[in-house]
């Protein structure tokens, strides 16, 4: 599964994947960070197509075109927000990771990126959130041999360092 999961640093809006996925929020309407990033990059039609989708729960995800995103689509999820991690939100960053991972696969996509899933606006820790992400990524990878390759884009360098962390871990 290792080589099919790789960490990088970078900006999701340039990666030429199936899919790439969006930290968004339950409305579906665009926001700041990677949010606002991907809205920017895929210009107006994709708010249009997001219009149509009605929201979306935390821990789900719903996929739309990619525009003029070099990605062929966009996997839109909300993560948790952090409230002190008695409210559910390991399993619902997990969701996020794994429906995200479904929704992409369910529609042919075999390439897929994704950012650090709640670590910024929604200030889930970033230590706990990257063994998460890791661990679901690689679960799903080892049950699915027909995905190609998952890549976790950072955005900045403690961000990798978190997400290297969390897979020397897991490899251990
Ligand atoms: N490429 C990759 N990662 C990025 C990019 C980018 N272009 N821009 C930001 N990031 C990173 C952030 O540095 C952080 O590590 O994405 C991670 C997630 O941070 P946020 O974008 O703040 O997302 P999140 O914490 O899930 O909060 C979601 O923020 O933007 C709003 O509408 C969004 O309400 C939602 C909330």
């Amino acid at each position: 599964m290792r080589q099919r999961f790789t960490i990088e640093q970078g900006d999701i809006t340039t990666y030429a994947v199936d899919a790439i996925v969006n930290a968004a929020n339950t409305s579906l309407l665009g926001g700041g960070g990677v949010d606002g990033a991907i809205h920017r990059a895929a210009g107006p039609a994709l708010l249009e197509e997001c219009r149509t989708l009605h929201g979306c729960k935390t821990g789900e995800a719903k996929i739309t075109g990619g525009y003029r995103l070099p990605a062929k689509h966009v996997v839109h999820t909300p993560g948790p927000i952090w409230r002190g991690g008695k409210n559910g939100e390991a399993q619902l960053l997990e969701n996020s990771y794994r429906n995200s991972l479904t929704v992409a696969w369910k529609n042919g996509c075999r390439t897929v990126a994704f950012p650090s899933i709640s670590t910024g606006v929604y200030h889930f820790p970033l230590d706990q959130a990257a063994r998460i992400a890791v661990r679901t990524i690689l679960d799903f990878l080892e049950e699915h041999p027909d995905m190609e390759h998952v890549t976790m884009v950072c955005f900045d360098v403690n961000t990798r360092w978190a997400y290297d962390a969390a897979i020397q871990e897991f490899m251990a």
